[in-house]
């Protein structure tokens, strides 16, 4: 009998604890099928709601979704605000850069989500499923989110720093952060199709239109289309005062997400040097080319690269908590 006990103890429990050491294998849709059934019809609604009165919520909260699973894996901390004794992470984006819209939709679906399974659903399953929603909402693919996430114990300004890709990037410079999570061009390039929706602030790409490589001031980059850039060089005229002008990604389709972004690359239509150098390097152009020539590729693609991404560095009981409020851990600490 004793052996039989033993034996049962090795393939039935040892599994059981595998699992709860790697945070990503305890991932499961059905993950609060007792404890909250109604998870993903509150988030759904909440953030539906949200998207029709604020319409740049979808986008912002694609783009913080994004940054939070690239610096220190999905686990929300991005949403943690910074007090006197640290400096959080989302104090790295301008202020204007990752819009309140996302935060708020995420901080409401948690509101409601406290009233229905107090102490329940970790904010960092709000956003993944929040923004898989409000993706689908502007027309996007729709896709299942495994759900199980911790929030993290921590989150520091200095981690940002070299895990997010920025616009004057060269295509390695990029490949090398994409692959440094995982990720192939392949996958990078259906990821930055996420570019066909939200805006970006006229200093992302500033050099670009106004005296490009030590031109005039009116001297711009000649990749873009000639029409858009003067039409960019107008919008943007005085960015330098107000740093809130912002533009279309998407130029064409802007609230859309279709494969707009693709086609107007080949258009000149790039809004960021990075977005350009897509088509121009040989390790992305293919990708480049599949996805504007077919949009279901595209939408498997991307459906199945954010999939991938929403697995990233997932925190497990050990290493995490469900935050009673998305924006403060709970317990105060330096
Ligand atoms: C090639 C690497 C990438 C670079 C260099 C990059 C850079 C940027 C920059 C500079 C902005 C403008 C921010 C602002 O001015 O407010 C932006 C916007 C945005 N990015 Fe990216 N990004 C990249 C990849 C991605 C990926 C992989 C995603 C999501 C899966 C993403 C989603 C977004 C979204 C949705 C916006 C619009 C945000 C809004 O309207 O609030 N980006 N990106
Ligand atoms: C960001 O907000 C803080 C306080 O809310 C302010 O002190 C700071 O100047 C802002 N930064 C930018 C770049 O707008
Ligand atoms: C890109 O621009 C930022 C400032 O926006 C600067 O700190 C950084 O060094 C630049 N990176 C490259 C690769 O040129
Ligand atoms: C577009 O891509 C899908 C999915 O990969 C594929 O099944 C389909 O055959 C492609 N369509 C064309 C016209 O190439």
């Amino acid at each position: 009998m004793v052996p039989m006990r033993r034996l049962f103890l090795l393939f039935v429990v040892l599994p059981f604890i595998a699992v709860v050491v790697s945070g990503a294998d305890n991932l499961t849709p059905r993950y609060y099928r007792r404890t909250c059934p109604k998870v993903e019809q509150i988030v759904s609604e909440v953030v539906t709601s949200k998207q029709i009165t604020s319409p740049t919520t979808a986008a912002g909260a694609l783009r913080l979704f994004f940054h939070d699973c690239f610096v220190g894996g999905c686990d929300a901390s991005m949403l943690i605000t910074s007090n006197a004794f640290n400096q959080a992470e989302r104090d790295a984006e301008i202020n204007l850069s990752l819009p309140g819209d996302a935060f708020d939709a995420v901080v409401r679906a948690k509101t409601q989500l406290e009233l229905a399974c107090p102490g329940v659903v970790s904010c960092s399953d709000v956003l993944a499923l929040a923004t898989r929603d409000l993706v689908s909402m502007l027309g996007g693919p729709f896709y299942s989110v495994a759900l199980g996430r911790k929030d993290s114990l921590a989150s520091h300004l200095r981690s940002v720093e070299g895990n997010l890709p920025r616009p004057n990037m060269t295509v390695s410079q990029i490949l090398s952060i994409f692959s440094s999570k995982g990720f192939t061009a392949q996958e990078a390039v259906a990821l930055t199709g996420a570019h066909t929706v939200g805006f970006s602030h006229c200093k992302e790409y500033a050099s670009r239109i106004y005296g490009y490589n030590g031109g005039s001031q009116s001297s711009y980059d000649p990749s873009l289309n000639p029409r858009y850039a003067q039409a960019l060089q107008k919008a943007c005229a005085n960015y330098r005062r107000d740093s809130t002008i912002a533009t279309f990604n998407d130029v064409m389709t802007p609230g859309k997400f279709d494969n707009m972004y693709f086609q107007n690359l080949a258009r000149g239509l790039g809004l960021l040097a990075s977005d350009q150098a897509l088509l121009s390097d040989p390790r992305t152009s293919p990708f480049v080319r599949l996805y504007a020539a077919n949009q279901t590729a595209f939408f498997h693609d991307f459906a199945a690269a954010m999939q991938k991404l929403s697995i990233l560095g997932v925190k497990s009981r050990r290493n995490g908590e469900v935050r009673r409020r998305c924006d403060q851990f709970n317990t105060i600490s330096a």
